[in-house]
């Protein structure tokens, strides 16, 4: 197969986590036969630096051409100022939802070579930390109005999350595929004691939890879940939230497995193409010092092979070889241990690529 694949580096580690992806990939594409040919795009600081706008019309249309679209991470301090309309992360969201996705799965697995690293008790950790969150990506009060007015001399702030019935729907239909894919369970997190929106969501997960008989569904507040994850993460197999929720959840649920720079993650809509991306951000405080962990970039190529190619045995070739690594004892600083050897972010890339 031959892939057109649109590459945003972005800012702070950004490069360096997407240059060794780019050569895992190339690596595992000469493997099996196939070629990727990757383009470069602007978005983010790096874009308001280049042409003062985070995301130009020429890197938006090429995504929306693109088979598929793999981004490093955008942000940081340098661009804290720029106008809200502006700011580095207005690029990610109007790409997700110019192309469209809405559908957001952040794995939250533990690694057994770095159980050790979860801040969790290991009591609790030995019954397994194995669930996804399936988070809706582009509703809710990210995209409602925002507004900031002077009323008597005094500011006033407002931002409006709004749901539909369809937008609820399909985000429930992909949390019920994905279960059955899985440990066929799905824990639907709102926040209904309060929130109309919430209320609406609870209504349309309950209608089409009957056109699931086969998968376990049960509701759960979203503050009782920000406690459950870290009491007993092993309850969970895949989580379904709105936007919000789901941003705070997943970092939560990253963090327990104690290795934020492993976890990747996919964006996925209608059509098959979508973007993937490691979940943790852009790190300024370690860029291009080769430090970083490109493993959660790694991860969400081999998330792209699979989800939008199509290609189960070479997405496996990847995890695979993430795994081989470990294994042998390879380890970048965040998640070094004793008796481990210490490598950089391109000793990593190299490791992993000669082992596919
Ligand atoms: C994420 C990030 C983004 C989000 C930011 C950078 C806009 O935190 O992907 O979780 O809130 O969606
Ligand atoms: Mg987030």
């Amino acid at each position: 197969m031959e892939k057109h694949i649109v590459v945003i580096k972005g800012d702070g580690i950004g490069p360096e986590i997407v240059t060794e992806a780019m050569k895992v990939m190339t690596k595992t594409a000469e493997k099996f036969g196939h070629t990727f040919h990757f383009e470069e795009v602007d978005a983010g600081g790096c874009a308001i630096d280049k042409y003062g706008e985070c995301l130009p019309q020429e890197s938006l249309e090429k995504c929306l051409k693109a088979d598929s679209v793999l981004l490093g991470a955008v942000g940081g301090p340098k661009w804290e100022q720029v106008d809200k309309n502006n700011r580095p992360e207005k690029a990610l969201l109007r790409i997700r939802s110019a192309m469209g996705l809405y559908a957001n799965l952040r794995p939250a697995k533990i690694f057994p070579h770095l159980s050790h690293s979860s801040p969790l008790k290991q009591e609790i950790v030995e019954k397994g930390i194995d669930f996804v969150i399936v988070r809706e990506l582009i509703g809710g009060i990210y995209f409602g109005a925002h507004e900031t007015v002077t009323q008597q001399g005094e500011k006033r702030a407002t931002d409006l999350m709004a749901y539909s019935e369809q937008e609820i729907e399909r985000i429930g239909r992909t949390a019920f595929e994905t279960a059955r894919k899985r440990g066929s369970r799905v824990i639907s997190v709102d926040k209904a004691n309060v929130l109309d929106c919430s209320r609406l969501w609870r209504e349309v997960m309950h209608r089409l939890s009957s056109e699931y008989p086969d998968v376990a569904y049960s509701d759960m507040l979203v503050d009782n879940c920000a406690m459950q994850i870290v009491k007993d993460p092993s309850q969970f197999d895949v989580v379904v939230t709105e936007n919000m929720f789901g941003d705070i959840l997943s970092d939560e649920a990253s963090m327990i497995t104690g290795s934020i720079g492993m976890i990747p993650s996919s964006s996925l809509g209608e059509s098959t193409n979508g973007m993937y991306e490691p979940i943790h951000g852009s790190a300024p405080d370690i860029a291009g010092m080769n430090l970083a962990n490109p493993i959660g970039t790694i991860l969400s190529g081999a998330m792209m092979l699979k989800y939008s190619f199509g290609m189960q045995q070479e997405s496996q070739a990847i995890e695979d070889a993430v795994s081989k690594v470990l294994d042998e004892g390879f380890r970048t600083g965040d998640i070094m241990s004793e008796g481990c050897t210490r490598v950089s972010c391109s000793q990593m890339g190299d490791l992993i690529a000669a082992r596919i």
